[in-house]
C-alpha cells in the first residue's frame, strides 16, 4: 500500500533508532504527509514495516492529537482549548471560526479548505489564545488577527 517513496523514507527513520518500533511516530508522519491523513491501511503497513501490531501502531497513532485518522482538508486549524487559552478568549476565536467557515470542531468545510480540530496546549500559554493553521503558529489571536491569519491559506 505505501509507495515506494515512502518505504524508502520509512527505512531511512528506522536506521536512526535501535528498534525498529521506534520510528513508529515518524513513519505515522511520512504516511501523513504523503497523503494527508492515515488510513486503516496506512497503519497496517506501518505495522508491518516496523514489525509491531497494528493495535500497537493505532495506539500511537490515536495518541497523538496531530496525527489524523480521518481525511482533513487542504488546511488544518488546530485551536488551542487549553486553560490559558480560556482564560484568555478561547471562546470568542473558536465562535469566530464557526461563523466565519461554518464548521465546528471535526468538520471540514464543503470545499475542503478547513478542518477544525481542538488541541490542548500549544506551549504558548503566555501568549494565549493561540491556534495553529498546518505548521504555522499563531498567539495573542483577535478576531482581526484570525481574519488576516485565515486570507493566507487557500
Ligand atoms: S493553554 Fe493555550 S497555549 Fe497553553
Amino acid at each position: 500500500m505505501l509507495s515506494e517513496v515512502e518505504k524508502k523514507e520509512i527505512q531511512e527513520e528506522m536506521k536512526m533508532y535501535p528498534v525498529a518500533s521506534a520510528a513508529c511516530l515518524s513513519a505515522l508522519k511520512i504516511v501523513q504527509e504523503h497523503r494527508g491523513w492515515v488510513s486503516d491501511e496506512g497503519v497496517k503497513a506501518v505495522a508491518g514495516m516496523l514489525n509491531m501490531s497494528n493495535e500497537e501502531v493505532e495506539s500511537v497513532a490515536t495518541f497523538y492529537s496531530r496525527i489524523y485518522r480521518k481525511p482533513v482538508g487542504r488546511n488544518v486549524i488546530l485551536v488551542c482549548d487549553g486553560i490559558s487559552c480560556m482564560i484568555m478568549g478561547h471562546e470568542n476565536i473558536y465562535e469566530h471560526i464557526k461563523e466565519k467557515l461554518g464548521i465546528s470542531y471535526g468538520e471540514t468545510t464543503s470545499d475542503d479548505r478547513f478542518t477544525v480540530l481542538p488541541i490542548s496546549c500549544l506551549g504558548d500559554c503566555d501568549h494565549a489564545p493561540s491556534l495553529m493553521v498546518n505548521n504555522d503558529h499563531y498567539n495573542e489571536l483577535t478576531v482581526e488577527k484570525l481574519e488576516a491569519i485565515l486570507s493566507q491559506y487557500k
